[in-house]
């Protein structure tokens, strides 16, 4: 076939679709139980609103973004969102909520596109699930989602490691960033030319130099260069979260891609998915909102990546059920009318039921309903239908018999629950 389609792109079918819409129902859930309300943004935005506030030295925004000219009069340069918290806080000071109502909390899902290297977990188109919250400058308020994080990987039994760190604020930052760049000159051979440019560039990211993990061993970590209110801050977060039982590790090397970050940063990392394992990341972001036009009003959030959510949950086990509890099989066409109000009924009484096609052998016909994963095949003929009952074969055990149309649906539900 020569349409296929772009590398890095995916065809989610049946099983693999449905493991994600899994992760987005429990988050969804949960993110009800704490009062989230939803947004949904473009997934088209202006390119400058990225180069703004995720960083013009970002890998996202120098490498990773599909931007293209709009045909407009001013050929805007436009991009396909790279991801979701610029596009939040825009359409927040847009709405002017910053000035008239500027405590929320918003969750948004959606498909984020990045020109990456693609690699299992890693896509260049991937969803995204995220939660920004505004407003809100307490410490509470990250270990609030802290815990709600931690809650969404527990119920969906994810084996999952939580890392934080705080990467203090516009006060003692420039501090820790001058002790890297310092770092970074003194140890120049041991870095490759990417993490070169990091020096004077982006020298946060220069913990995140790969050449070799060791190197960053002996670089300045933020923790030593908190200022007291960002230590208060972190030390309440820390507190917070050994109150709820939430288990942790403060990794001091962490920082994030992204420039937008203050104070709290944290990533959760899932067992068994090899390179690409962050699953869900984020922090506090301070100075957003202001940066983007807005009044001076502090913001957390993070973002789940579904796509390695869903991944993570094959490995670990959990598989969502797609198979029907029963197929329908009719013979004939009298028998056929009659299977469309039967599966009505089965419906009704909550069970997942599939028609299968009348146009075929009752041989094959039973292979099919086996196939696609049913437990039990219900069978009408015009016999069947005369009489007003129905054969119900339990494809497990390959046993039959003949009973009403509310006695299947009662057996169908009870087999359920076993
Ligand atoms: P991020 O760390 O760039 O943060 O992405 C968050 C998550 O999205 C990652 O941990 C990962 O699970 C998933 N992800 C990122 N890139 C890819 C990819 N190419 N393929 C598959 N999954 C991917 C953000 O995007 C921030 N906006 C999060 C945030 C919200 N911070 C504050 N509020």
């Amino acid at each position: 076939m020569e349409l296929t389609r772009l590398r890095g792109f995916r065809d989610l079918i049946g099983a693999d679709a449905r493991a994600m819409s899994l992760v987005e129902e429990r988050a969804r859930a949960i993110f009800d139980r704490y009062s989230i309300k939803e947004i949904r943004i473009p997934v088209l935005e202006r390119t400058q609103l990225y180069s703004r506030s995720s960083g013009e030295t970002s890998d996202v925004v120098e490498k990773q973004m599909y931007t293209f000219t709009d045909r407009d009069e001013g050929e805007t340069a436009v991009a396909l969102r790279p991801e979701g918290t610029p596009g939040v806080v825009r359409a927040y000071v847009e709405a002017g909520l910053d000035r008239t109502d500027p405590e929320q909390r918003l969750f948004y899902s959606g498909p984020m596109f990045r020109r990456e290297r693609p690699q299992k977990g890693r896509y260049r188109q991937f969803y995204q699930f995220g939660v920004e919250i505004f407003g809100r400058p307490d410490a509470a308020s990250d270990a609030e989602l802290l815990i709600m994080i931690d809650e969404l990987c527990r119920d969906l039994k994810l084996p999952f490691t939580m890392e934080v760190n705080s990467i203090g604020d516009q006060k003692c930052r420039p501090a820790f960033r001058e002790a890297l760049v310092q770092w970074g000159r003194a140890h120049w051979d041991e870095l490759d030319d990417d993490c070169h440019n990091r020096i004077d560039r982006n020298p946060l990211r220069l913990l995140d130099c790969k050449k070799d993990a060791k190197v960053t061993e002996s670089a300045p970590k933020s923790l030593d260069y908190l200022c007291d209110e960002c230590r208060a801050h972190f030390d309440i977060v820390k507190e917070l979260l050994t109150a709820a039982n939430v288990q942790y590790i403060v990794n001091p090397r962490m920082v994030r891609g992204l420039d937008y970050y203050t104070r709290t940063a944290f990533e959760v990392m899932a067992s068994g998915l090899g390179a690409q394992s962050t699953i869900v990341a984020g922090g506090r972001y301070d100075g957003l909102v202001e940066t983007m036009g807005g009044t001076a009003i502090a913001g957390i959030g993070f973002a789940i990546g579904v796509d390695r959510m869903a991944l993570a949950l094959e490995a670990a086990g959990v598989t969502p059920t797609i198979a029907p509890d029963a197929a329908i099989i009719s013979m004939g066409p009298a028998a056929m009318r009659h299977a469309v109000i039967v599966a009505r009924d089965l419906r009704a009484a909550n069970l997942n039921v599939e028609m299968l096609s009348p146009e075929r052998k009752m041989k094959s016909l039973l292979a099919r309903a086996s196939k696609i994963g049913a437990r039990f095949a219900v069978i009408i003929g015009d016999d069947e239908l005369a009489r007003g009952v129905v054969q119900l074969r339990d494809l497990n055990e390959s046993t039959q018999r003949e009973v009403a149309v509310a006695e299947a649906a009662r057996a169908i539900a009870e087999a359920r629950e076993e």
